[in-house]
């Protein structure tokens, strides 16, 4: 029996496409009807004993920790927000972003030192623990589901947690990167069971996945200064 492999839809799901072309596990045609773009949620490729889905990013981790997959592609945030027990074998280097703490200048020094601030996030989680248990602070977290950057404008919350990757949302919404909480990326993590049961098939794909990551990296080391 194969290996079934859940991605995320969306940012990430081009380049984890593209990273096992790369690593020759799915085919470049194959790869035409999986794009970010494309309708169809699941795909199979029997000669490499593979099977993939596509899943909304905080779902990747229920499928792997429930064995519904056995791999899968998530980003390091959704992980860490998940707080699922699987096994992360790989940092692949694609999405790589920071989760800070953002807002306005004027709110850097309460947020330094001071108690109820009210923070909007997608990752309440992620927020809750860096301020309880890294920072000691107080804090009163809202979730929203999106357009984080909103809330501190209009005025539901001193600043946000979130991803900041190119960092034009913030200065095109005249905010700023406060406090840095992690670096992100995405990474393959595996169901604990897949990880015994299955072990020779997901130490295959982990090295071929590895292989193209080291060489790239190779590549990219010896290219001019
Ligand atoms: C993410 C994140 C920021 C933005 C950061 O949102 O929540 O809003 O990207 O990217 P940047 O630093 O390159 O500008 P996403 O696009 O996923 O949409 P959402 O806010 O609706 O969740």
């Amino acid at each position: 029996m194969g290996l079934t492999v859940a991605l995320t839809k969306g940012r990430l799901a081009d380049k984890a496409i593209d990273l096992f072309v790369r690593a020759g596990v799915i085919c470049p045609a194959m790869k035409e009807t999986m794009g970010e773009a494309a309708r169809r949620l699941i795909f199979s490729n029997e000669d490499a004993g593979l099977s993939f889905f596509m899943a909304k990013a905080p779902d990747v981790p229920t499928y792997v920790d429930y064995g519904a997959a056995d791999v899968g592609i998530a980003g390091k945030d959704t992980l860490l927000e998940g707080g699922r027990h699987l096994y992360e074998v790989l940092d692949l280097k694609f999405g790589v972003c920071k989760m800070v703490v953002a807002g306005y200048e004027k709110t850097r020094d309460r947020l330094r030192y001071g108690n109820n601030l009210r923070v909007a996030t997608k990752y309440p989680h992620i927020a809750l623990d860096y301020f309880s248990r890294r920072k000691q602070q107080t804090v009163e977290i809202v979730k929203l589901n999106g357009s984080v950057e909103l809330a501190p404008i209009i005025g539901l919350a001193d600043v946000i947690v979130d991803i900041v990757e190119s960092g034009v949302t913030l200065a095109e919404n005249g905010l700023s990167v406060l406090e840095e909480i992690t670096s992100l990326s995405a990474r393959m993590v595996v169901n604990r069971a897949s990880m015994k049961m299955r072990r020779s098939h997901v130490a295959e794909l982990i090295k071929k996945l590895k292989h193209v990551l080291t060489l790239e990296d190779t590549l990219w080391n010896a290219g001019p200064k």
